[in-house]
């Protein structure tokens, strides 16, 4: 049995006082009881809390993934523009971020958790975790261009990237894997070889792929299997 008041808070609640606040108030069912004592305690296995009238999550991390749309900027807060935290609902001061960045106009797979150490660990240069990307582009793609991108593009500031690896499906099409992420660097390493990116979209990250059942600007929990392939 664990304190209500701590579970609440741990979840992202409010602080200790703000919760107690919120119990006292009658805003807490516990197995569909309203409760109002704040010393409350409850078994996290088995007790359903709803507060608010939505049923509390016990799981610390949460890991979605996110088919991200045009038009959203990958961050948790924007003066003007929305986030691709607009798009989720249900999990409100559960700590949510994006881990790494889309581009405002890219699409795709985007991971969305609140534990802080994966997102270290999946986009720490250390690990060099691969990004795959759709893209379809203006120009010629030349033969000699392979090899440019598995030797380390020089970008326009100076930086040789990494190695990475092109595939070309069809005249204007194809898939690019890299290990980093510097910014804007697809649409980047294509005009250092006189191509325009026109679409982008990031089809998997590290292990994750991006779930083709995901519509733009759907999202779904990452499954116990996912979760631990990151790891
Ligand atoms: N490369 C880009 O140019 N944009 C992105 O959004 C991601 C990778």
């Amino acid at each position: 049995m664990i304190r209500l008041d701590k579970v609440l808070s741990h979840l992202g609640y409010g602080s200790r006082k703000e919760v107690k606040e919120i119990i006292r108030k009658g805003y807490v069912t516990v197995n569909g009881e309203v409760i109002s004592k704040d010393d409350t305690k409850i078994d996290e296995e088995n007790d359903e809390v709803l507060v608010f009238d939505d049923k509390i999550e016990y799981d610390k991390f949460i890991y979605l993934m996110l088919n991200k749309p045009s038009g959203y900027v990958s961050a948790t807060f924007d003066n003007k523009l929305p986030t691709v935290l607009d798009l989720i609902e249900g999990y409100e001061k559960r700590g949510l971020f994006p881990v790494g960045r889309l581009d405002i106009d890219t699409y795709g797979l985007l991971l969305i958790t609140n534990d802080g150490m994966l997102a270290h660990k999946m986009l720490s240069p250390k690990y060099h975790v691969d990004k795959k990307y759709y893209l379809e582009f203006d120009g010629d793609f030349k033969e000699e261009n392979y090899k440019k991108f598995e030797d380390g593009i020089i970008l326009d500031d100076g930086y040789k990237c990494m190695s990475a690896k092109f595939e070309l499906i069809d005249k204007n099409k194809g898939y690019i894997t890299i290990k980093e992420g510097k910014f804007h660097q697809v649409k980047r390493m294509m005009e250092a070889l006189n191509m325009t990116v026109t679409f982008l979209k990031r089809v998997s990250f590290g292990a994750l792929n991006l779930d083709d059942i995901l519509k733009y600007g759907e999202y779904r929990k990452l499954t116990e299997e996912e979760i631990e392939s990151l790891k």
